[in-house]
């Protein structure tokens, strides 16, 4: 740990156990995947990978336009240049923290807006993912001026990776287009969005497939890393049925990520990606997904560890400015809380608080992010038992201080120094 400054960033995969750090292409790849990666063609235009990659993401999205990314956040750069400009406003029920970084480097203001229902984080209530519609609906009006894009992170990866109903959505296009606003979805959890949406709002009637697509139509433009939602390692796209929009982009594409049809992948990524758009819709699969981060979920709180309820998509998020309340958020309880998991037994997560964020009214939290198709449950049981550990050392362990940071999302990169 003295070694890696503190920062489980900087530990070697090697020496980790458990990596909850992520679920963003940690996923295993399904045996159809890894047989379609054996035709991958690797010209450099109009592959046949990428006729499959671009039929597949049509399938998915049901948009018209198509175009390939290496990963999400060259989405975001490039979204933010085409269409946002210094002094534009935009508004989420969560910016993800690359989202926020590209779009404030545009000189743009992000404010979130998530729903009520999310700022009391132990008391589990549907779809806490949702933005505040009436607040939006003020800001639009307040802002009339600056107001340029409302997006939705599906699922809100910073506010407990809890799900959006359909009908906020819905209402937030509304509101956005009434407006004139671009209304744009960051699609890389939709799917195990739609789960929630399918279960809960559709009392399991009809089928995801065409719930996604639903999802995709109420957009204007979409964008996904598909190393979440893809089921791949690597990746990503934008869409939009937008023609002339859609030839900006493909400008910058060209530009920043390769040719337009591979965007910086190679063809073997695109057909695990074109598989695993497929494969991600099945029901069976997302029941699994869903109720394996509901397990661990349900075992920490049964040992008392403070969470976010209920539990969400990808992710289990501990409340640890509550478990570890000895610590005061200037140093950071999150990261001592990160800390402690790998040293009593080497499971690796993230902090989201203050360290990733910076001083911010937002909870401290520590997400437990659960690769797809990866761990069995006794890997899960095994996260238990270090939890109780750390509950029964739970007083030995101090806060942090920052000794170096680069100037933007210093939680990659930033040394610590335990108090
Ligand atoms: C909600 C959300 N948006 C965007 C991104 C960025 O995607 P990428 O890591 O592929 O750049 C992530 C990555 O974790 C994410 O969770």
């Amino acid at each position: 740990m003295r070694e890696a400054d503190y920062n489980l960033f900087k530990i070697p995969s090697e020496k980790v156990t458990i990596d909850f750090l992520t679920d963003s292409g940690t996923s295993a790849l399904s045996q159809e995947q890894w047989s379609q990666i054996m035709l991958g063609d690797e010209s450099y235009a109009s592959a046949k990978s990428w006729e499959r990659f671009e039929a597949a993401v049509k399938n998915f999205t049901g948009k018209k336009e198509v175009i390939p990314v290496h990963q999400g956040r060259a989405a975001e750069k490039i979204i933010a240049e085409i269409l946002l400009q210094k002094g534009n406003m935009s508004f989420s029920n969560g910016f993800f923290d690359t989202t926020r970084a590209n779009f404030e480097h545009q000189g743009v203001t992000c404010i979130d807006i998530p729903s009520e229902k999310s700022f009391n984080l132990s008391i589990p209530r549907l779809f806490k993912g949702d933005i505040d519609a009436k607040k939006l609906k003020q800001l639009i009006i307040r802002h009339k001026k600056q107001a340029k894009m409302v997006l939705m992170t599906l699922t809100n990866n910073t506010g407990g990776g809890q799900p959006a109903s359909f009908k906020n959505v819905e209402l937030a296009s509304n509101l956005a287009r009434k407006a004139n606003l671009i209304f744009t979805i960051d699609a890389c959890r939709i799917a195990e969005n739609a789960y929630f949406v399918w279960l809960n709002e559709q009392k399991r009637k009809g089928n995801i497939g065409v719930l996604i697509r639903k999802l995709f139509s109420l957009s204007d433009i979409a964008y996904m890393s598909t190393k979440k939602d893809g089921l791949a390692n690597s990746g990503g796209f934008m869409v939009t049925n937008d023609r002339l929009l859609a030839a900006k982009l493909r400008e910058l594409t060209v530009l920043y990520e390769g040719f337009v049809t591979y965007g910086g992948m190679t063809g073997r990524e695109m057909e695990a990606i074109a598989q695993g758009l497929k494969e991600v819709v099945s029901p069976t699969y997302l029941e699994h997904r869903i109720n394996q981060v509901a397990y661990l979920h349900n075992e920490l709180a049964k040992i008392g560890i403070p969470l976010i309820h209920p539990s969400g998509g990808h992710a289990v998020y501990v409340d640890a400015g509550k478990l570890f309340s000895h610590i005061p958020k200037d140093n950071f309880p999150g990261q001592a809380l990160v800390v402690a998991l790998y040293k009593e037994g080497g499971v690796r997560s993230v902090e989201i608080g203050s360290l990733m964020y910076g001083k911010t009214l937002k909870p401290e939290l520590v997400r437990l992010a659960i690769p797809r198709r990866t761990y069995a449950q006794s890997h899960l049981d095994y996260v238990v038992e270090i939890f109780k550990k750390v509950l029964q050392n739970k007083k030995q362990y101090r806060g942090f201080k920052i000794i170096w940071q680069p100037s933007t999302l210093r939680h990659f990169t930033c040394k610590l120094e335990p108090l």
